[in-house]
């Protein structure tokens, strides 16, 4: 009804109206419901990535060890479509999740999922495949999941970046097949940081369908001015909690320099203001977590890198820039208060090689808990921050998992995980897949050389038994 042909109110009534109007506000007013495994009161929850692989071998029991306390949440990664798990190279398989079953505690799986060869590869029956796997670990295993699909969507140092439609498409996908097994699976959308948006990338590739999501300022290019998330957004319908990507890799442009970051650097990132220069970036805190109260937030993952490469012209320690990273990135009391919808940080303990700006193999060690200096610090500051951070409780690991690394043959589920038959004369390698490089394993090799050496053995007798006949 057009407002001109209204009656007008009295101004008794016009009363009655207010209150009712603010009766039905207060009604209306959204309960803030806590996301799925959000910690009570104000706790935050500490997540940790490691890296299982040859050469670190690094397992959630060992961090605990380290820092001394029973971290919640850790980080696995698997491909989808899942690679049947090579019985040879330690390849493919699923995520060694029993490294988390032999931690000894009730800590959270998140569980990565990589649609590595394209969403296109992916069928609705290898996302059925996946909750049947999920299923596993809450009923057989006892574990909260978090699954965090087709990470950094927009990136396209990923083979899926940068499709907004197809990733949404897929991931409502996702969503519908993996909570039609598992409902309790809390699903993670977790975008890169809006920081340097777009990357160098542009829309030259792009479909029309894409264009018209990823062009938010209609100017015709992608440019630092569009809005680096929302175009990726699935709806508040399939998302339960939401994740970004946060790093600092140094303040020169080609980000191989060792500099101690700078004081507030990760809450000016997630608030809307790029550290570097100051310019206005996608606000990731206020458009997802501040205005979601029904969805928790967190550092997906994580850290500051130190370069190894370039250890000479600084003299900047390790101890220094990781330290840094600490007081301002993980235990800021005043940073969790500032943004009280951060409810878990999720922190990169990887040493690894990425290209740098200048296409540089550039070696950069994000871990906090290879330096004596900045581990103590860690610990001292969550020690100081009482229970402001929420820890796993110790519990046995169940009977049924092996130490002896490899994947269980089948899962309770009755998926069989096809094992390749070798000839071996030792024991299986222990260390995992990793998907950050390769693994070379020295057992392996030697078994091959044996082999070998078998079988020129087994030809050279046959023959000189064959000479003397
Ligand atoms: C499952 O784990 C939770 C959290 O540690 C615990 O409270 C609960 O007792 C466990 N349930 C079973 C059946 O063991
Ligand atoms: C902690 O975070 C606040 C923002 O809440 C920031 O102003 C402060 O500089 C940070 N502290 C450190 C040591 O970086
Ligand atoms: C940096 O170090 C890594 C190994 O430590 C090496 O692979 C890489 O080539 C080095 N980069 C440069 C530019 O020297
Ligand atoms: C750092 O990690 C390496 C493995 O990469 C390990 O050999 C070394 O002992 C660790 N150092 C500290 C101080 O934890």
């Amino acid at each position: 009804m057009p407002a001109a042909s209204r009656p007008r109110r009295s101004v008794k009534s016009t009363a009655r109206f207010v209150a009712g109007a603010a009766a039905l506000l207060a009604i209306a007013t959204p309960v803030v419901q806590a996301a799925m495994f959000e910690p009570p009161g104000d706790q935050v929850l500490f997540g940790m990535w490691f890296d299982p692989a040859d050469g670190y071998n690094d397992r959630p029991l060992d961090i605990n060890a380290r820092i001394d306390q029973n971290v919640a949440v850790f980080q696995i990664a698997q491909e989808i479509p899942l690679p049947a798990y090579n019985w040879v190279t330690g390849a493919g398989g699923p995520a060694p999740e029993n490294t988390i079953e032999l931690s000894r505690t009730d800590a959270a799986v998140f569980l990565t999922v990589y649609p590595g060869g394209g969403f296109d590869t992916v069928t609705t029956a290898d996302f059925t495949q996946l909750g049947q796997q999920i299923l596993d670990y809450q009923t057989t295993l006892n574990r909260t999941v978090f699954l965090r699909y087709a990470p950094e969507m927009q990136g396209l140092w990923n083979a899926y970046g940068q499709q907004p439609t197809a990733f949404i498409a897929s991931w409502r996908e996702c969503y519908t097949a993996v909570k039609a097994v598992a409902p309790d699976t809390i699903m993670v959308w977790a975008p890169n940081t809006p920081q340097g948006y777009p990357y160098g990338q542009s829309l030259s590739a792009s479909s029309t369908a894409d264009i018209a999501l990823l062009d938010t300022n209609n100017n015709g290019e992608l440019d630092a001015d569009d809005d680096s998330l929302a175009p990726y957004y699935p709806g508040d319908d399939v998302v339960d909690w939401i994740g970004v990507s946060i790093y600092y890799k140094g303040t020169d442009s080609a980000q191989t320099e060792n500099n101690v970051q700078p004081e507030g650097y990760c809450a000016q990132a997630i608030n809307g203001v790029n550290p570097s220069d100051g310019a206005t970036i996608t606000n990731w805190y206020a458009n997802y977590c501040e205005a979601k109260p029904d969805k928790a937030c967190m550092f997906a993952e994580s850290g500051a890198a130190y370069h190894l490469n370039n250890t000479a012209a600084t003299t900047v320690t390790r101890s220094q820039l990781q330290q840094g990273w600490i007081s301002d990135c993980i235990t800021n009391i005043s940073m969790l208060d500032e943004f009280p919808r951060l409810r878990l940080i999720m922190h990169f303990e990887y040493e690894k090689v990425e290209t740098a700006n200048d296409n540089s193999q550039d070696m950069r060690d994000f871990r906090v808990t290879n330096d004596t200096a900045a581990l103590a610090q860690l610990k001292a500051d969550f020690a100081s921050a009482g229970d402001r951070f929420s820890w796993a409780q110790s519990r046995a690991p169940p009977t049924s998992i092996s130490s002896a690394g490899a994947p269980a043959a089948t899962n309770s589920e009755g998926s069989t995980v096809v094992q390749a038959i070798t000839a071996t004369t030792r024991a299986r390698p222990t260390t995992f897949p990793s998907l950050f490089g390769t693994t070379s394993d020295g057992t392996q090799r030697a078994e091959f050389i044996e082999l070998g050496i078998m079988i020129v053995a087994g030809i050279g007798g046959a023959l000189a038994v064959m000479k003397t006949l």
